[in-house]
């Protein structure tokens, strides 16, 4: 077993082509709590990942999830993560890329998905696909507040990642968002949420 990543909550290992995700202890937490956590979100990510697949969003496939050992097995996507992707790319392969994250995170909110934490980080691409991956504090909603904030939390997280392109990074990644049903609500709602950031 090969430790390929180690993230905020979980060791990630490669095995026979496979990925494990296993969510590790945390001391500071108290033990039934932590318990309690690592299961929900272990559960709740191998069941978000299986309806965007269902949904025909490139997700990594499940293979198999251990609810008693917080493992879930999983494809392994032979890509590069955006994040250490785009400082790389001409501005065109930006857009382009971009284009195709908003397209995918269209399809994911037309579906009603919330992933909660959409950062370059938590994106893949292989074979000019992007994955989308890390559904630990994802959610169901069909509510336009929840999406917005998806966006929220990615628009920032573009400002801190990648200062210089995130312009062209939001602007692009806009255009293929445009296949999401409530596309103009969804954009009034972004400008009311970033204001109420501002005046609190
Ligand atoms: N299916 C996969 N295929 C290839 N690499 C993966 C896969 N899943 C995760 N990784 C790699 O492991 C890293 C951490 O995975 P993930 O984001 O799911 O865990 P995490 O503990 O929630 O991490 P973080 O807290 O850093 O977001 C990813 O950034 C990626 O490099
Ligand atoms: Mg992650």
């Amino acid at each position: 077993m090969n430790l390929i990543a180690k993230g905020a909550e979980a060791n990630l290992y490669l095995e026979d082509n496979k990925l494990i995700k296993h969510r590790i202890k945390k001391d500071y937490r108290i033990k039934e709590l932590d318990t309690r956590l690592r299961k929900s979100r272990t559960q709740r990510e191998a069941k978000l990942l299986k309806n965007a697949r269902r949904a025909g969003i490139s997700v990594p496939r499940v293979c198999r999830i251990d609810l008693k050992e917080k493992k879930i097995v999983m494809e392994f996507i032979d890509g590069k993560l955006i994040k250490d992707l785009i400082p790389s790319l001409n501005d065109d392969d930006v857009r382009r890329i971009a284009e195709k994250l908003g397209k995918m995170i269209a399809k994911l909110h037309n579906s009603n998905i919330i992933h909660n934490d959409l950062t370059t980080s938590n994106m893949i691409l292989e074979n000019d696909e992007v994955f989308l991956i890390d559904f630990g504090l994802g959610a169901t909603s069909t509510r336009i507040e929840d999406k917005a904030m998806d966006l929220v939390v990615l628009k920032k997280s573009l400002n801190a990642a990648h200062a210089n392109k995130s312009g062209l990074i939001w602007g692009s990644m806009l255009k293929g968002y445009k296949d999401f049903r409530e596309y103009d609500e969804i954009l009034k709602r972004i400008a009311i949420i970033e204001k109420r950031a501002r005046y609190t």
